[in-house]
């Protein structure tokens, strides 16, 4: 995931399109690039790593210019250099994107043969040649894109700044999210409405397949269809403040320190409390018929998913299909008609997911999406629409994003359980008084924040984790590897504690720390008779339980 913005401003923009930048810092970080236009000419400037690396470049080389565009990237074609950082250009033309060109190498190959030269390995140069080609045999920028688009395989968020046009920028989106936001006369580009949190309020949320011409007056927006268009311009509540780390190392650290009070909001959204009973949002439709879930999602959402389908399986009977969304469309479903499709994002813009929800709306299925950002593109496909309230995920790895998204499937299973007659009055109210006390738990667990940190020290030096858990800490135990592997660049795995004696076992000695998860319940004494296979091979054991 990359970041992008675009100013057409009444003063020079560079600083501003570097503050952008750090406030998407958490959509990639790994090169920047900013590119003003002025007197004529493109003023690019990028570098390879931090931000503060381009912000010391253009200490050196100032870019000057009331328009410009910048990105912020994490790598997927082309290594992390200064090469490969966007805007990528012409001599007509900058751009940044955020997406994959999917068919970027046959493009690719019929430029070259048409004598195009290019400087990096991506995916994104492929767009800019394209369009400076029809910008040389004289079309209008506006035309030029216009050309280029439908050539576009994949999933993209593009902002183009044209030399001879200093006081405009084209931006584009299929799959990538891209917002305008409206100033006083200013416009603006941006991955999301943080980005622009600072210079406007007043957002429009592209739809798939528009592109957009914005200039100091305002924005001009077209359908895929190329017909103009008007979309609502909402007042966004991303605030400045919020995407501020204040007394925290780090934003990852704010957001686990977040979790009681969030969680706590979202259960105030599917909990009455007079009655203590279990109510959706805003709903319409009559689940008590359903006869199956597919649940679909990514990473550490997907993980959410899995420990749900313990969930509905147990309480409200039901049977659940569940996959990560990368192999979900390619295996071929069997989706019956009138069936429900769940669909589990913290952004509500992952491309593998959005792509699996139109399958699922295609095939007649009704679809349940549970989601962070409520103005995302899931959010907008959604029949039903059941928001997270975790505020704004900057920490790259998911933490509250993730125990919000259990809040509201907690929720979910215990409202079909009931509406299936599968839970008793009286069982509701014990499970609504279990889960409005957990706010109070996560407190309780935050508070071992030392004792967790001296336990981090111990595992620091491994060069392989073992996380075991069984029933519905077992993906818990896939969710732990994941943050161990995403964080701390330690190989980790997660396993169904049972499992273990059928080959992982191999591999544990004194140098993996294995930690378990168990709490109390029918499950723990099996699960200690795992914790015994591993000390009868001398591994270190991190055992993670109830007193
Ligand atoms: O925004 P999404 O929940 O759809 O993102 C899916 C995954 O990329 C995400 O959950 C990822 O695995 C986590 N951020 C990892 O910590």
């Amino acid at each position: 995931m990359c970041g992008i913005i675009g100013i057409v401003g009444k003063e020079d923009v560079a600083e501003r399109l570097v503050d952008g930048l750090r406030r998407m810092e958490y959509r990639g970080y790994d090169s920047a690039g900013v590119c003003t236009v002025s007197g004529g000419e493109l003023i690019r400037r990028r570098a390879p790593g931090k931000l503060s690396n381009l912000v010391l470049e253009l200490a050196r080389n100032p870019a000057s210019g009331t328009t410009g565009i910048a990105h912020t990237r994490w790598a997927t074609h082309g290594a992390p250099t200064a090469a490969n950082a966007h805007p990528h250009a012409t001599e007509h033309l900058a751009l940044v994107h955020n997406g994959i060109i999917e068919n970027f190498r046959p493009l690719r190959a019929e430029l070259s043969a048409r004598g195009r030269k290019f400087e990096s390995d991506t995916d994104t140069e492929v767009v800019a040649h394209l369009v400076s080609e029809q910008v040389e045999a004289g079309k209008s920028p506006q035309d030029a894109v216009r050309a280029v688009l439908p050539q576009l395989r994949g999933a993209f968020a593009l902002a183009i700044a044209f030399r001879a046009y200093p006081d405009m920028l084209i931006g584009a989106r299929l799959g990538s999210p891209l917002v305008v936001g409206y100033g006083e006369g200013e416009t603006y580009l941006g991955s999301d409405a943080l980005a622009l949190a600072p210079l406007t309020q007043q957002i429009a949320y592209l739809d798939e397949g528009d592109w957009v011409v914005i200039t100091r007056e305002g924005a001009q927006i077209f359908d895929k269809d190329d017909q103009p268009v008007s979309r609502e311009i909402t007042t966004s509540g991303a605030s400045a403040a919020a995407i501020e780390k204040g007394i925290f190392r780090h934003f990852m650290q704010k957001e686990i320190f977040e979790q009681p009070t969030v969680v706590a909001q979202t259960l105030r959204s599917y909990i009455r409390q007079v009655d203590q009973s279990v109510a959706l949002p805003q709903f319409e439709f009559d689940l008590s018929g359903i006869t199956r879930i597919t649940i679909v999602a990514c990473g550490t959402s997907y993980y959410a998913g899995l420990v749900a389908k313990y969930w509905f399986e147990h309480f409200a009977r039901l049977p659940v299909d569940i996959d990560v969304a990368s192999e979900f469309r390619y295996r071929d479903p069997v989706l019956e008609r009138g069936g429900l499709a769940l669909f589990i994002s913290q952004s509500g813009e992952t491309a593998d997911t959005l792509a699996a929800l139109k399958h699922c709306k295609a095939a007649g299925q009704t679809i349940a999406v549970v989601v962070n950002v409520p103005t995302s593109s899931m959010a907008r496909e959604a029949d039903l629409l059941l928001p997270t309230h975790a505020g704004p995920e900057i920490g790259v790895a998911s933490t509250k994003a993730f125990t919000c998204q259990l809040a509201v499937l907690a929720a979910l299973a215990a409202y079909l359980a009931v509406k299936r007659g599968r839970m008793s009055r009286a069982e509701e109210c014990d499970l609504v008084a279990q889960l409005l006390e957990t706010p109070a738990q996560l407190n309780a667990a935050l508070a071992h924040d030392d004792e967790i940190a001296a336990m981090a020290h111990l595992i620091a030096p491994a060069r392989d984790v073992l996380y075991l858990g069984r029933g519905q800490d077992y993906p818990l135990a896939l969710e732990g590897a994941l943050k161990l592997k995403e964080i701390s660049y330690i190989h980790a795995e997660g396993y169904a504690a049972g499992e273990m004696k059928h080959g992982p076992i191999a591999l544990i000695d004194e140098a993996v720390p294995v930690i378990v998860l168990a709490p109390s319940g029918p499950l723990f004494e099996k699960t200690v008779s795992n914790m015994q296979e591993v000390r009868a091979r001398g591994g270190k054991i991190v055992l993670i339980c109830d007193a």
